[in-house]
């Protein structure tokens, strides 16, 4: 084969076969409530709890696995993220009466679904879950 001035040569897959496409993964930072950042890399499509548990960050407990039924998946939203992560729905809202500390920016992180628009999200992870 031979290469032109305007081709690109792609590098090869991790065992020398074909390229692996590139899958836009958005990055969501955890802080924790002293302070320590744990930034992931998100599927689009899952929830920020579930990229939470996934990568063992501490403080998002989940017992319920994302039913919207426990509230120990309790975050703060970073005030910059409000808007793009939108209001919770009815039965998100009722769930976090029963979250501790409930802030205006409070959510279940298992009913924030990630998409490429919260690419660079910021929560914050309250000092303890319901
Ligand atoms: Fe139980 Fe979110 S994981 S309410």
């Amino acid at each position: 084969m031979v290469f032109g001035a305007n081709d690109v040569a792609e590098p090869l897959g991790p065992r020398g076969d074909a390229p692996q496409p590139q899958v836009f993964m958005p990055k969501i930072s955890y802080i924790s409530h002293e302070g320590t950042r744990y930034e992931v890399e998100a599927e689009i499509g899952t929830t920020v709890m579930e990229n939470a548990v996934k990568n063992l960050v501490p403080g998002i407990e989940a017992e319920c696995g994302g039913a919207c039924s426990c509230a120990t998946c309790h975050v703060y939203v970073d005030e910059a993220w409000v808007a793009a992560t939108g209001e919770p729905e009815p039965m998100e809202e009722d769930m976090l009466d029963f979250a501790a500390d409930p802030r205006p920016t409070s959510r279940l992180s298992c009913q924030i679904k990630v998409n490429g628009d919260l690419d660079g999200l910021v929560v914050h992870i309250p000092a303890r879950q319901a």
